[in-house]
């Protein structure tokens, strides 16, 4: 799920694998949009440590991955030895043979550069190849971040630019971009989902500190654990019940087709 051309996080592939795996498992569901076929060459553009390009690989299909971490595409060549990863930029990559399909989660919101990633997608798709996406839409995360800010600047942290690690798309901004670089959108949806996070008790703080990196520079580490503790607090009626935290995710999904 990493490509960070904009920001470069240090991904720690176990920590990713162990504790934020419903990253690539709510993904699954994207895989009944894509419907796989025996043969097909299909990309996982951001594939992580491989999961889904292995879920999409069952079909018969014939999986590349690529993701912009080292780390992660050595865990992926272990994990899955037959599928093909290397790690790539999703701005830049080539592949020797086109794409019947491009299937990418929860990565494009990571890449800045949203012309080059959608032209590069295009490039290397078949004629009515398809590309199928879900990243994070328009507010998503939004209580997470207003609330880690307003700690962030009773504790003399400013940080209002660092929001700005992501993009955040509405429906018609992205499906218009598409629309304006050649795609033909076939389907499209920006919904809630509310997702539980792995740790019962401090789920929203790992969530900040594996994701919200660029919030958290320059701020020493007894102050950290009182900004995420504050947080936490705020946080709690919010985002917690049945014993569970929740992250305030809002997905925008699109089925998109290369017609020239
Ligand atoms: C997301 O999948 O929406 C997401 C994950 C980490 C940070 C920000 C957004």
């Amino acid at each position: 799920m990493t490509a960070t051309e904009s920001i470069h996080i240090k991904w720690d592939s176990s920590l990713y694998d162990n504790k934020h795996d419903f990253v690539f498992k709510y993904g699954e569901d994207l895989i009944n949009l894509l419907q796989p076929k025996k043969d097909e060459h299909v990309l996982d553009l951001g594939c992580g440590t491989g999961y889904l390009s292995g879920v999409i690989a069952e079909s018969g299909a014939v999986v590349s991955g690529i993701d912009s971490s080292a780390d992660m595409i050595l865990k992926a060549k272990e994990t899955y030895p037959g599928i093909n990863f290397s790690v790539q930029s999703a701005t830049e990559f080539v592949s020797a043979n086109s794409f019947d399909a491009i299937f990418s989660n929860a990565v494009l919101h990571w890449i800045k550069e949203k012309e080059q990633v959608i032209d590069c997608m295009f490039r290397n798709l078949k004629e009515n190849g398809r590309l199928v996406l879900e990243m994070g839409g328009k507010r998503n995360v939004e209580g997470i971040i207003i609330a880690l800010k307003e700690t962030l600047l009773k504790y003399g942290f400013n940080k209002q630019a660092a929001t700005e690690q992501w993009y955040f798309p509405s429906l018609s901004e992205y499906t218009g971009l598409l629309e304006q670089r050649g795609f033909r959108v076939t389907y499209a949806a920006h919904f809630n989902r509310e997702t539980a996070l792995n740790n019962t008790e401090h789920g929203i703080k790992d969530w900040i500190k594996m994701f919200g990196t660029t919030y958290l520079q320059d701020i020493g580490t007894v102050t950290l654990e009182n900004v995420l503790t504050e947080v936490e607090n705020k946080l709690r009626v919010t985002h917690f019940r049945d014993n569970k935290w929740f992250a305030d995710y809002k997905r925008l999904r699109v089925v998109a087709v290369k017609n020239v």
